[in-house]
């Protein structure tokens, strides 16, 4: 756990992300900052119908609508987290998008280990990223025929105090979660970096298969008994494998076996004596 901690005193500085991509890069070739949006999903998508070309990254310090998977809202207090969203054009064939989050997940991972080292980051099939079993960033791809949006929140410098009362015991921050000072604009710019490379790869094709062996080996739910939440139904079993097209298998108690494509996974929680 850290020492008590400063909020940034500074708006995110737009040169200092961009000081950490190559001159080439096409994820983050441009990246704007607002202080205040509704959505930096909306500002993407609108720059994207508009015509806009891949890697155009939007930040905002704070969002006022800001959105989370499956209509829920996302909390994006000013100054204290990324909140920012790219527009993409992949070439690959359609069906294949639905590996864009796992692509964010391992961009994110990947750019914490390289500015946050001793990080226990975890993934959480499909699109969140925790430390100690909480969560500190969620990935939220949207999309259309010809385009899609990858919005990505990450807590960075939150104190527990930042977070409503209803959330604390599942969410976390980096700040909370490193020994090391949090600078938002490295983590940032090494989250792009490293979305920049996982996007000259193979992905579309046989390389996803790597990205997929990289984010088992961190995945907090593999091996462990999850709840599955399908509309009204919730499916027990336990999370074995995790496919090459980055869906996760299930073992269930009857010994059918379940290929999850999307949904809501928990873990079970242990039972205790006054269960
Ligand atoms: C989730 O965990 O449900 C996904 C959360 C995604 C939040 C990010 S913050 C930047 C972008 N703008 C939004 O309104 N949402 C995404």
């Amino acid at each position: 756990m850290s020492a008590p901690l400063k909020h940034s005193p500074l708006p995110l500085d737009r040169d200092a992300i961009r000081a950490a991509l190559p001159e080439h890069a096409v994820i983050g070739r441009e990246v704007r900052v607002f202080a205040e949006t509704a959505s930096t999903s909306d500002l993407a998508r609108r720059a994207a119908e508009g015509g806009a070309e891949e890697g155009l990254v939007f930040f905002a310090e704070r969002q006022t609508a800001g959105r989370g998977r499956r209509g829920r809202t996302w909390d994006s207090a000013p100054g204290l987290g990324l909140w920012f969203s790219i527009v993409l054009r992949p070439l690959v064939p359609r069906e294949r998008w639905s590996r864009l989050a796992l692509l964010c997940a391992a961009a994110v991972r990947r750019g914490l280990q390289s500015t946050l080292p001793e990080l226990p980051v975890q993934w959480k099939w499909p699109n969140d990223l925790e430390c100690g079993g909480r969560k500190f960033c969620g990935i939220l791809i949207e999309a259309s025929a010809r385009y899609a949006i990858a919005g990505i929140g990450v807590n960075a410098l939150h104190a527990a105090a930042d977070f409503a009362p209803e959330l604390r015991a599942q969410a976390t921050s980096l700040a909370l979660e490193s020994a090391a000072p949090v600078e938002r604009e490295r983590v940032a710019g090494a989250i792009l970096r490293a979305l920049d490379e996982l996007w000259q790869t193979d992905w579309g094709g046989a390389n996803f298969n790597a990205i997929c062996g990289e984010l088992a080996l961190h995945s907090s739910l593999l091996g462990q008994r999850v709840l599955l939440s399908a509309g009204s139904r919730t499916i027990e079993g336990v999370a074995e494998m995790l496919d090459s097209e980055g869906h996760l298998g299930l073992l269930l108690d009857d010994g059918s076996r379940l290929r999850v494509t999307s949904g809501d996974i928990s873990r079970c929680r242990l039972k205790t004596a006054e269960d």
